[in-house]
């Protein structure tokens, strides 16, 4: 290994995240959250730069002393290059940079889609390929065929709202806070998931959409709401159970097309959304019925973080890729296709 011990930085959203990977064991997996978006019911982009800001040298710090190393051991820097909000991920980067110059270490920009598959391979690291991995996150739902570490195909895709997106816009119209999914989860565990029932939009092949879904809850609440002002808080433990199920749902059936079509040998999932245990069980179910591996993330490991970023600054750095120091952000562009 040419790169030992790397620093991997994490800002793309709303979490400023640094972790420190040495010699194929994360040492160190820090996140800072944003609090402040809780209100709005969804990410302020100048807010999560400015917090961004005051956060990434803290994070910076804590990482190196729970690693307990200086930062003069560091080898190369990784840092997310996009997609993601401009703002928040030139605070990494422009740290990332100050670092490498300042330290004279490598820095290598990736991909934050690439940095969740990954994920996949900090406790498992020799999967048996190929994976099929159902990627769902607040930004990107995603079916893709990876052949081995470096290579991957997109099967599917949302053509609308991503899956986290459906769940963070329901919690907003049930008053719930940001990000939406956990709270979901949470008051799904005590509710009826076939209580209400939420169209599936029909999108033939493997893409998907979400939007509709969402749509149908906005239209079902306004017209309960209307027959019964208190429909929302007497009824909520109902209404995300039947969601959250419509939703996943929704995913695991996408998802066994892709096997019937592409025969994979195994299953994983990554992605913030992936943090749900309903999903997390319902794919080990159906890697089970068949007979397939399973990879499902720690959920410190599903969710935004930087320990994904070192992994996969890892294998860019051992295959040689160039290190410029002059890479930019990207917001939208999407190169796993
Ligand atoms: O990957 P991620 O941390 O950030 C992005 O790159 O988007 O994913 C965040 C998304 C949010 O939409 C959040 O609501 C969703 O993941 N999420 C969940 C759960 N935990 C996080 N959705 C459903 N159930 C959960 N337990
Ligand atoms: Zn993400």
């Amino acid at each position: 290994m040419r790169y030992s011990t790397i620093l991997g930085i994490e800002s793309s959203c709303d979490d400023t995240a640094v972790a420190i990977w040495q010699n194929g064991k994360i040492l160190a997996n820090i996140t800072a959250g944003q609090e402040i978006h809780r209100e709005y019911g969804g990410v302020v982009p100048e807010l999560a730069s400015r917090a961004h800001q005051s956060h990434i040298i803290p994070t910076l710090e804590m990482a190196l002393q729970t690693a307990k190393i200086a930062i003069n051991e560091v080898d190369a820097i990784a840092v997310t290059q996009g997609p993601g909000l401009m703002g928040s991920l030139l605070v990494g980067l422009n740290t990332a940079k100050g670092l490498s110059i300042a330290l004279n270490k490598p820095m290598i920009g990736v991909n934050h889609l690439q940095a969740h598959i990954a994920a996949l391979y900090i406790e498992n690291p020799t999967p048996v390929f190929p994976l099929l991995v159902l990627l769902v996150s607040g930004g990107h739902t995603q079916l893709i065929l990876v052949s081995n570490y470096e290579e991957t195909k997109l099967l599917g895709t949302t053509l609308d709202d991503a899956a986290g997106e459906a769940f963070d816009k329901a919690a907003k119209l049930l008053g719930l806070p940001y990000p939406g999914g956990p709270f979901i989860e949470k008051w799904a565990e005590s509710g009826n998931p076939d209580a209400f029932a939420f169209p599936k939009a029909s999108v033939p092949g493997l893409n998907m959409s979400f939007s509709g879904i969402k749509t149908a809850l906005l239209y079902f609440l306004q017209r309960e709401t209307n027959k019964n002002q208190n429909f929302i808080t007497d009824n909520l433990s109902d209404i995300c159970a039947s969601y959250q199920q419509s939703i996943i749902r929704y995913l695991i059936e996408k998802t066994q097309k892709a096997i019937n079509e592409y025969g994979p040998a195994t299953l994983a999932i990554a992605g913030g959304v992936s943090a749900n245990k309903l999903l997390r069980h319902q794919l080990q179910e159906l890697a089970e019925n068949r007979k397939l591996q399973c990879i499902i993330p720690s959920f410190e490991y599903c969710t935004d973080n930087a320990a994904m970023i070192c992994m996969a600054g890892h294998f860019l750095l051992e295959s040689g890729k160039n290190m410029r120091l002059d890479i930019l952000p990207f917001s939208k562009s999407n190169p796993i296709h």
